[in-house]
């Protein structure tokens, strides 16, 4: 029998967007927590190798493109622009260690106990702490939150050399930019990364095996954001199969099925985005017999109870869209529910968004989804080539489209691909979680001239009574 160090009400496994949040929102709440993390920092994948070191290279990728691309038609001349990546990475390093070492300094305002060390199960309602020094102590925590995130999913065709077939965390951190790049995966994390170093003056091939570009998407705003990539440069392969990979005279060559041919692609390094899998199978399930399904998603019920009394779990190790935001708002529920309060997460509500540029940010039903599901609809689009405020920005690609049922005019989705689409999608989410029709956000008063504008047109559009088009 392990001695118990000491014991908790709560104790989180893994310091990620889901379980940083929840041991805050459970501490707020008066439960003596602990948060188990193994990094030298906090914030999981999204801080440390995600969303935030991506976004800090997109926006300095952005800038690079636009300085060499946009600045003369706003009367703006440079004479020798250059690149440092060096002093991008080092300034994307530096916006990480500033979230998060804020993520450490809100533990100790909120007396969060960081517990440093690999966090695995040890029996019922114990969680063992192993620290790098290889040192085991073992705590008790009267609830126990698994919240240990996803990693790359690797394929037999192309095993991760971290040198020149990499993942996306490889892939923050080239040190020069790839003459040629290869992405497998024409998915949100390929074709963000695909971006960055696509503007920096890499030659990118996206090798997807689907007929279109991420997934799941309207199909109608899938096909718009190809059309808007490949006219940026980007190389993109649809229907084509990875099959095979080498390292030939230092260069990756890939072999992939076309349309029942043979194609061959050839880049200098190869990024495999081919998806994420949950990271359930080192934090000890089998102890206490957690059931997870055959890709390892832990079974839940609807209050994020696992099959075993005690242990709970939330964000990418159960099912659900693989997005920080879902992983935080359920992290917040289940603390919420443990004490005693209405915890709540509104999946209908939840947006998807890619940061390419233009973004693209998309919430509630696709219309190939509506269809499906035989709901009536109507759909409203507004371009923002007729929106003001982005004919002053130069930026002018893109639209919104609204759909709304067709006898209650409830919002059924809303799809933007234009210039912060990522912020557009708040308004989306507010009007979602009030049950809006579209003729709410057509009647609301929006600024002018704002590209927000485009989402009441495309509102008011819904009933063919745009303004503007
Ligand atoms: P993904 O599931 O978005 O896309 C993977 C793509 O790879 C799919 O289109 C699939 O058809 C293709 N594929 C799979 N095997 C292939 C093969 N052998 N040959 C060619 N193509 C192949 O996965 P991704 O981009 O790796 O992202 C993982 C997760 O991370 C996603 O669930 C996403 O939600 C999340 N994420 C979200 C971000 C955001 O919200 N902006 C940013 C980054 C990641």
């Amino acid at each position: 029998m392990n001695s118990v160090s000491d014991s908790y009400d709560v104790i989180v496994i893994g310091a990620g967007p889901g379980g940083y949040v929840c041991a805050i929102r459970a501490a707020q709440l008066g439960f003596r927590t602990a948060c188990v993390e193994a990094s030298e920092t906090l914030g999981g994948t999204c801080l440390n190798v995600g969303c935030i070191p991506s976004k800090a290279l997109l926006e300095s990728s952005h800038h690079y493109h636009k300085a060499g691309h946009e600045f003369s038609e706003h009367g703006i001349k440079l004479d020798r622009l250059s690149i440092d990546v060096p002093q991008m990475l080092k300034r994307k390093e530096a916006v990480v260690s500033s979230i998060t070492d804020g993520v450490a300094g809100l533990f100790k305002k909120n007396k969060v106990k960081w517990l440093k060390g690999h966090g695995s199960i040890a029996g019922p309602g114990l969680v063992t702490v192993t620290s790098k020094d290889g040192k085991n102590e073992t705590f008790a925590g009267k609830h126990v939150v698994i919240a240990t995130g996803s990693i790359p999913i690797q394929i037999p065709p192309a095993k991760f050399d971290h040198k020149q077939i990499v993942d996306s965390t490889d892939a923050l951190s080239f040190k020069a930019v790839p003459e040629e790049l290869l992405v497998v995966g024409g998915g949100v994390i390929g074709l963000e990364l695909g971006s960055v170093w696509l503007r920096l003056g890499s030659k990118v091939t996206v090798i997807e095996a689907q007929n279109k570009i991420l997934g799941a998407t309207d199909a109608g705003v899938s096909r718009e954001m190809l059309k808007i990539l490949k006219k940026q440069g980007m190389n993109i392969q649809l229907s084509t199969m990875l099959e095979s990979t080498e390292i030939v005279d230092g260069k990756v060559k890939m072999t992939c099925k076309q349309k029942d041919q043979s194609v061959e692609f050839q880049g200098d390094k190869a990024l495999i985005a081919v998806g994420r899998r949950p990271l359930t199978d080192q934090v000890g399930l089998e102890k206490v017999g957690i059931k997870a399904d055959s890709r390892g998603f832990i079974e839940v019920d609807k209050h994020y109870k696992t099959s075993v009394d005690g242990f709970y779990a939330i964000g990418d190790t159960i099912h659900g869209p693989m997005l920080a935001h879902k992983a935080e708002e359920e992290g917040i529920a289940l603390a919420e529910m443990l004490a005693g309060k209405a915890g709540h997460v509104n999946y209908e509500a939840i947006a998807s968004v890619v940061y390419t540029w233009p973004e693209l940010a998309s919430i509630g039903l696709t219309e190939e989804e509506c269809k499906e599901q035989g709901i009536p609809f109507k759909t409203g689009k507004f371009y923002f080539k007729a929106n003001g405020r982005a004919k002053a920005m130069n930026e002018t690609q893109g639209f919104v489209k609204c759909l709304a049922h067709k006898e209650s005019d409830r919002l059924l989705g809303v799809h933007i691909i234009g210039p912060t689409a990522s912020e557009l999608a708040a308004e989306a989410a507010l009007a979602f979680e009030y049950g809006a029709s579209a003729e709410d956000i057509a009647r609301s008063v929006h600024a002018h001239p704002t590209l927000a504008e485009a989402m009441k047109e495309a509102a008011l559009d819904v009933d063919k009574r745009a303004i503007h088009s």
